[in-house]
């Protein structure tokens, strides 16, 4: 079945690793959608790449005005964009985004034609103390008060899982999902140290729509047997 590959590049990247990258996946043969969510300065190097979908890895909750440094949601629907990640646990930790503020992102995201990645996740205290679910729930929930239900796509992406090399059990994740498609219809990507020799196990699993892949998606030859997958 298809499935869904994002690449959150984070920080990194320039443009000549963006033409790399468009270059080797050019001859990609896949039915699986690819998005790469490269930083803001990157959005608008791509155009005429093809099959592939980009997005920004945040927007703001604010129309306009007097917000310096932030990116409105009609500034990367006017790139190439058709996606904007909103939520990232990064996000939430670093710039103390709540679920209201998230709620807001996706919003404005969708108001301006974008399709929101609505990122989640419980940390590992939330994971020792037994309460994955529970905060997952109130996640999503929270963080899509308001929104039409087929407008976005959930990412569960546990705190503990991310860039860390470490990965929940099969069924752990089977749980989660479970869990989140019996709040919403959205698509529901799995993210967390995705990598070549997991990709596809992880999109095995009931409920997964496809990953969201940091680390592995800046380089061609992890991001592409993925993509393959
Ligand atoms: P990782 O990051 O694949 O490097 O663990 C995933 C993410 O943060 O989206």
């Amino acid at each position: 079945m298809k499935k869904i590959i994002a690449g959150n590049w984070k920080m990194n990247g320039d443009p000549s690793a963006m033409e790399n990258m468009l270059d080797v996946l050019k001859s990609v043969d896949t039915e699986n959608q690819v998005i790469i969510c490269p930083p803001f300065t990157l959005l608008g190097h791509a155009s005429g790449a093809g099959r592939i979908d980009f997005g920004a890895q945040d927007c703001s909750a604010y129309e306009n005005g007097a917000r310096t440094g932030e990116i409105s949601a009609a500034m990367i629907a006017a790139t190439e964009a058709k996606y904007v990640i909103v939520g990232h646990s990064e996000r939430r930790q670093y710039h103390n985004e709540t679920n209201e503020i998230v709620a807001a992102k996706a919003a404005k995201a969708i108001t301006h034609g974008l399709t929101p990645i609505i990122c989640v996740g419980e940390s590992l205290s939330d994971k020792q103390a037994g309460k994955t679910l529970q905060v997952i729930e109130e996640q999503v929930k929270n963080s899509t008060i308001g929104l039409q239900p087929s407008s976005f796509i959930i990412a569960y992406e546990p705190v503990w899982a991310i860039g860390t090399g470490l990965v929940p059990t099969n069924e752990d994740i089977a749980i989660v999902h479970a869990r989140i498609a019996a709040l919403t219809p959205a698509p529901i990507l799995y993210g967390g140290s995705v990598n070549k020799g997991n990709a596809a196990q992880i999109m095995s699993i009931e409920n997964v729509a496809g990953v969201l892949v940091g680390g592995a998606s800046l380089k061609p030859d992890e991001f592409v047997p993925i993509i393959m997958s």
